[in-house]
């Protein structure tokens, strides 16, 4: 038995997976957001160790009715998590402030900084400087918490802050690892040049491990707690994205997939590392040695979805998709555009001052409308960054389409016919993080990786309609001129 641990933004979700490939059990626990400040966007390191607990139990208790013995047969433990968030700790440990995460957008004057004194920083970590990363984030807290960037001994990322809570051991994955914008992403180590530059040196980081490596052994207390074998080892695991892959088996490359998440992303594999800063293209480390991946981040994808449904007073995202789905072709049209950008953009934009728009309402338009646009307005912002990607389309035949979006059909099809590629969607596809982190672990219990990392049986297939694919393209083009129309007015 192998148990994935995914520490997402809005939950943490748990899979017990044997080694046929069988999901015994899922169990999750909610987590919120906290948004004290405009931009600002964070989270509680305790509250992600109680969520931990609660889904470990909540496990328990279902696995006790059909499969009693499977927590006590668990060999090794994997994890993912929500990349890019700081955890600030000191010598002993302790956590200094909420962790800062992924889509918190206050460091965009660090960004500007870090670049200008550091020219090579692009060649040496293959990325932008993007307020989402990690080294901004910690450059605003030098700047304005000082006192705290002083006591701080370790950071970490969110996944590695609950390994340290479960074996008392400070390690990092390369994945993860890249998102912090400290590393040398095509020489999978730290850059002492990057961490100097903020003031920092490689004793305030993690040891690093490959995602398919051991990195720790689970303390008594957790196993105990836990109900699972003391000792057991605790693979290097992933960010969320690149867990993901690795339970959607897109380790060859051009295998990739479109996650719709509070996130949205189109994730392809690579065989070499291949960095595209200037379309604000994240170049990243994958899970296993020798593969690196890049993939286009948009950040508000399921997020934006959350706000409408709370807007036009619906109790569920599910419900907004079924409004959105009521319009006919005629009305879809003349419906308004959508800009997703409540907390600011990343791919293409990089730009956390950027803000949501709805454009062109009328008396006309009926809430099913505004629904739609904001579905609409979410799928354009993911062909944004498929066209940032420039990929060559020919060598693309498909993408999974993974996570709670996904769960739609009608949207599954407009999605399909908006990126003009063909969609697969598979059984488990909210816990496909969860997923890549047990394969991890049984990876590291010496599962091969041709048998381990295989595409999942696949739910339906959604085929590009040309005449959709016409019907949308216009209202793309005014959708691309928008931002650049708008974007002097975004403060
Ligand atoms: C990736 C990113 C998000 C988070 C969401 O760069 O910021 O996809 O990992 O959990």
């Amino acid at each position: 038995m192998y148990l994935g641990i995914d520490l997402g933004t809005s939950g943490v979700k748990i899979v017990l997976l044997d080694a046929q490939h069988r999901v015994l059990a899922t169990s999750s626990a909610a987590l919120s957001v906290q948004r004290p400040r405009s931009l600002w966007s964070e989270q509680h390191p305790a509250d992600w160790w109680a969520a931990t607990n609660a889904a470990m139990q909540i496990l328990a208790e279902t696995l006790a009715k059909s499969h009693p013995q499977a927590l006590a047969t668990v060999k090794t433990i994997g994890l993912s998590g929500q990349m890019h968030g700081a955890v600030l700790v000191d010598t002993a440990n302790q956590v200094l402030r909420p962790a800062m995460l992924w889509n918190d957008g206050r460091s965009g004057e660090q960004c500007a900084a870090l670049a200008s004194a550091l020219p090579t920083l692009q060649d040496t970590t293959g990325n932008l400087a993007m307020p989402g990363f990690t080294a901004p984030k910690v450059l605003w807290v030098k700047q304005f918490e000082t006192a705290i960037f002083e006591r701080t001994d370790c950071i970490l990322l969110p996944k590695d802050w609950l390994r340290l809570m479960m074996t008392g051991e400070r390690v990092s994955d390369m994945s993860d690892a890249s998102g912090t914008l400290w590393l040398d992403v095509g020489k999978r180590r730290w850059s002492t040049e990057v961490l100097a530059a903020c003031g920092l040196t490689e004793s305030h980081m993690p040891r690093l491990v490959e995602g398919n490596f051991v990195a720790a052994r689970l303390s008594a207390d957790v196993a105990a707690q836990w109900s699972v074998p003391a000792n057991i080892p605790v693979a290097g695991g992933a960010g969320d994205n690149a867990a993901t892959a690795i339970g959607m088996g897109s380790v060859q490359p051009n295998i990739g997939f479109v996650s719709l998440g509070t996130s949205g992303v189109i994730f392809l594999t690579c065989d070499q590392f291949r960095p595209n800063p200037k379309a604000a293209i994240h170049a990243f480390c994958h899970a296993l040695p020798s593969l690196w991946h890049q993939m286009s981040v948009m950040l508000n994808a399921g997020s934006s979805l959350v706000w409408a449904t709370q807007l036009l007073g619906l109790s569920h995202e599910a419900d907004l998709l079924q409004l959105a789905a009521s319009l006919s072709p005629e009305e879809q049209t003349d419906a308004p555009l959508f800009l997703p950008y409540l907390g600011g953009e990343r791919t293409p934009h990089n730009n956390p001052n950027a803000q949501g728009v709805l454009f062109g309402l009328t008396h006309a338009h009926s809430s099913a409308a505004v629904a739609y646009a904001v579905v609409e307005g979410v799928s354009f912002g993911l062909l944004d960054g498929w066209m940032a990607m420039n990929t060559d389309n020919d060598k693309v035949k498909a993408l999974s389409l993974v996570g709670g979006g996904s769960r739609s059909a009608w949207w599954a099809q407009l999605l399909a016919s908006t990126l003009n590629v063909r969609l697969h969607t598979h059984a488990e596809s909210d816990f496909t993080g969860a997923l890549g982190a047990a394969r991890l672990a049984w990876l590291t219990d010496g599962g091969e990786i041709s048998q381990v990392c295989i595409e999942p049986v696949r739910l339906q297939t959604y085929e590009p309609d040309p005449s959709q694919t016409q019907r949308l393209m216009p209202r793309y083009a005014r959708f691309g001129r928008l931002y650049p129309a708008l974007k002097q007015e975004f403060n």
